[in-house]
């Protein structure tokens, strides 16, 4: 039985994993599938409570014992620095090196989308994010700090292993799903050193894949296409930061965050699932946060744990739910978290008669 570690973290991270949950006993109901499902305290309060984000022995615990983390968000305003998130988040996504962050961004029902006179598959492509260097790994430091002239550098961090890795997944997922074209997004004409390391690895493995189209792009150029033709793009691979960036502007396209699921992933290890959001401290308390992308993340956890039938259930009924206008406010409904988790539920209920 998958044993699957759930953080809810903080903000809305508790109220959209609750329905994540509710939504996974759902769809294993009767279905024969059994998940071991343990809450994990982890996020600012047990930090501001104990003074740890996450211990090394309790990193090893998930490393060791566990399939799989479902995590809601972490980011919290009385934690400053946010050093709970970083040792957290960041800590996991380095430490169990989970270097595949895949970020569909799929749009489920044209109302949704911004874009004028776009249809379902107009809107249907999948972000590979390097998740493991890049400006996040924290290299660098300040100098005179406080003073007129103070320093920061931050550096950025890119391995041929790194590069090569999430640029070859990217193509696999390709060749499996049978899409046409990898785009790679870089920033080759300023950041020399970055992008010809990417641009190289980028043409030795893309002749692994003769079948692919590739094109490297600038990643400015990209976010501009995006939005202008995104029936262009299908499997998009970038660097941390710049795929951090894509991500959220891919939510918007298909409806905004509260429909963007994510998985960070080191295949054949635990892997991590969270939403792309984060803890939205404007939406506490209000109860409107929408469940939707932490229950498609749910999703992308039980397809990578062997149970693609279930996984499509779910997506399916998000999908119903959705073209049904049965959502919270952010997609023009009118119900709450618990409500639109409720919701997916029944939808799940119908499709077992
Ligand atoms: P955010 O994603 O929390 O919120 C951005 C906007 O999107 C807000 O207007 C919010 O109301 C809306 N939104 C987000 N999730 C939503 C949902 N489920 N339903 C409806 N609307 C939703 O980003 P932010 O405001 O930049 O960050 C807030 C905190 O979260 C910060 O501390 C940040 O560091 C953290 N964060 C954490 C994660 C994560 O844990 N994976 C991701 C992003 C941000
Ligand atoms: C995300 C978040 C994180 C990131 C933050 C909270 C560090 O924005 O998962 O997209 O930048 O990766
Ligand atoms: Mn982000």
């Amino acid at each position: 039985m998958p044993r699957i570690a759930v953080i809810a973290g903080d903000g809305i991270g508790p109220d959209v994993t609750r329905e994540a949950v509710k939504v996974l006993r759902c769809v294993t109901r009767g279905s024969g599938t059994e998940l071991d499902l343990v809450e994990w305290p982890h996020g600012a309060d047990h930090y501001l409570a104990t003074g740890t984000t996450i211990t090394d022995a309790e990193v090893t615990e998930l490393s060791d014992q566990y399939d799989a983390i479902l995590l809601g968000a972490l980011g919290d305003p009385r934690v400053i620095r946010n050093e709970h998130a970083r040792d957290i988040l960041l800590g996991l996504r380095f430490r169990l090196d989970l270097f595949i962050n895949l970020r569909p961004v799929r749009l489920l029902d044209p109302r949704l989308t911004p874009l004028k006179d776009k249809a379902e598959s107009d809107v249907d492509f999948i972000i590979f994010r390097e998740n493991t260097e890049g400006v996040y790994v924290g290299m660098g430091g300040t100098f005179k700090q406080g003073t007129p002239d103070e320093v920061a550098v931050q550096e950025d961090v890119n391995t041929r292993k790194g590069v090569e890795r999430i640029i070859r997944a990217a193509f696999e997922h390709a060749r499996v799903a049978g899409l046409e074209r990898v785009a790679m997004a870089d920033k080759a004409n300023a950041m020399e050193h970055a992008g010809g390391l990417w641009r190289r690895v980028f043409r030795e493995v893309a002749a692994e894949f003769p079948e692919i189209e590739s094109e490297a792009l600038y990643v400015d150029m990209l976010a501009m296409d995006l939005i202008r033709r995104p029936e262009r793009y299908r499997v998009i691979v970038t660097g941390n930061l710049f795929g951090d960036i894509l991500s959220d502007l891919g939510s918007q396209l298909a409806g905004g965050l509260g429909l963007a699921p994510s998985a960070n992933i080191h295949p054949g290890r635990t892997s991590l699932f969270e939403p792309v959001h984060g803890s939205a401290p404007d939406l506490v308390g209000t109860g409107q946060a929408n469940p939707l992308a932490a229950i498609l993340t749910s999703a992308l956890m039980l397809r990578h744990l062997g149970y693609a039938g279930e996984a499509e259930r779910i997506e399916a009924a998000v999908r119903s739910a959705v073209q049904a206008g049965a959502t919270t406010p952010d997609l023009g409904g009118s119900l709450s978290t618990a409500e639109a988790g409720d919701e997916i539920c029944r939808y799940l209920e119908q499709m077992k008669n």
